[in-house]
């Protein structure tokens, strides 16, 4: 029987020099290692399997790249695709809808290239199964067919690599987490690390920028270089239109507050989900649903991108019977706990 037909809409092959995302962050994406700064586990760890496949001839092992949306996943996965000479072809889990749309996907590939799975944890778990044999034997057996004329068909796939990148590690199931020779996870960014990023994007964009100015936005941008490259762009239309154009320390500061965003780099719903714990809650036990419903977003989201800065930065715990505010918690939002942890008016 004929391959099944390439879907389209499932992925696109990019040439890894050329990363497929809107003009302004791919102006900004670093297209190899010694661009990437940070992360300096991750790098490593990347650059011995690299080296190590390219020295034997060989494609690389399957990668997990895990951690919080915009500290470099993706642009990690390019990474790897240029400095192996290889294509990447992008797709996401939620897509892949059945077995065939992963066929398509796997038998257009040349041996060595990289199939890169973003939200890998949401593959839905009947096409997981066949992903399985796909990673390991480089084959998958597709049913075709119904009833008495159904059969098993096998294919052969080009040996490739899969890199797949979560927000969610934990949602993984055990068997597929375990056909990932590395798994590696990012971490938010110091800010050294953040103010050579917003150098080297000013740089890029030919931003006049200095040395306090670089250091407000790493410090106001959660660990983060994509919010970083977002605030510079605001920082700069600022600069330009409130200011001679350079972005100073107070220059950033006046921007940065005309967005809401405080000198630790809350924003204004990390606040809303503080307040809403403290004033309706008394500082929790308190579930993320409950909070969800409170601040009007959903969950996920915010247990993706705000839950896990503010974890960090010690604002909040996570306990068995929900989320606590911690007393950091309170002074972000102008309160004081007291006594058995509840909040009054500073
Ligand atoms: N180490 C770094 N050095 C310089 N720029 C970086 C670095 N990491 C990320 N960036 C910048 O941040 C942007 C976002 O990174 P990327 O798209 O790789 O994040 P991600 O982890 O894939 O996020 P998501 O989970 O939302 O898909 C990139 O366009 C890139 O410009
Ligand atoms: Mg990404």
């Amino acid at each position: 029987m004929p391959a099944p037909e390439p879907n389209k809409g499932l992925g696109y092959i990019s040439n890894a020099l050329a990363a497929p995302v809107s003009p302004a962050e791919a102006a900004l994406r670093p297209l190899t290692f010694s661009d990437f700064t940070g992360q300096p586990k991750t790098v490593e760890r990347l650059q011995v399997m690299v080296g190590a496949a390219r020295r034997r001839g060989d494609p690389l092992n399957h990668i997990l790249i895990s951690g919080p949306p915009g500290l470099g996943k993706t642009t990690l996965c390019f990474i790897l695709g240029h400095e192996m000479g290889k294509n990447v072809r992008v797709t996401s889990g939620p897509v892949i809808e059945k077995a065939g749309d992963l066929a398509g996907l796997l038998t257009n590939l040349e041996e060595g290239d990289i199939l890169f799975i973003d939200e890998i944890h949401r593959i839905p778990k009947t096409v997981e199964e066949y992903l399985y044999s796909a990673m390991e034997d480089f084959r998958l057996d597709i049913m075709i067919d119904q009833g008495p004329n159904a059969r098993s068909v096998r294919l052969s796939i080009p040996k490739f690599t899969l890199v797949g990148a979560t927000t969610r590690a934990g949602l993984l199931t055990a068997p597929l987490r375990s056909r990932f020779t590395l798994q590696t996870r990012l971490d938010y960014y110091d800010v050294p690390t953040l103010t050579g990023i917003i150098k080297r994007s000013c740089g890029l964009l030919k931003v006049a920028l200095d040395d306090s100015g670089a250091r407000e936005i790493a410090t106001r941008c959660r660990g983060t270089p994509r919010v970083a490259n977002n605030l510079i762009n605001f920082v700069r239309d600022y600069a330009q239109e409130r200011a001679k154009g350079k972005i100073t320390q107070p220059v950033a500061s006046a921007a940065l507050e005309l967005l809401e965003i405080d000198a630790a780099g809350l924003d204004e719903m990390d606040k809303r989900m503080l307040r809403i714990m403290a004033e309706n809650y008394r500082g929790g036990p308190v579930g993320m649903s409950t909070i969800a419903v409170a601040v009007g977003e959903e969950a996920e989201t915010l247990e993706e991108v705000h839950e896990p800065f503010l974890i960090q930065e010690g604002y909040l715990q996570r306990t068995p019977q929900g989320r606590v505010l911690t007393a950091k918690g309170y002074q972000a939002i102008g309160l004081k706990p007291l006594a058995g942890d509840q909040g009054t008016l500073l």
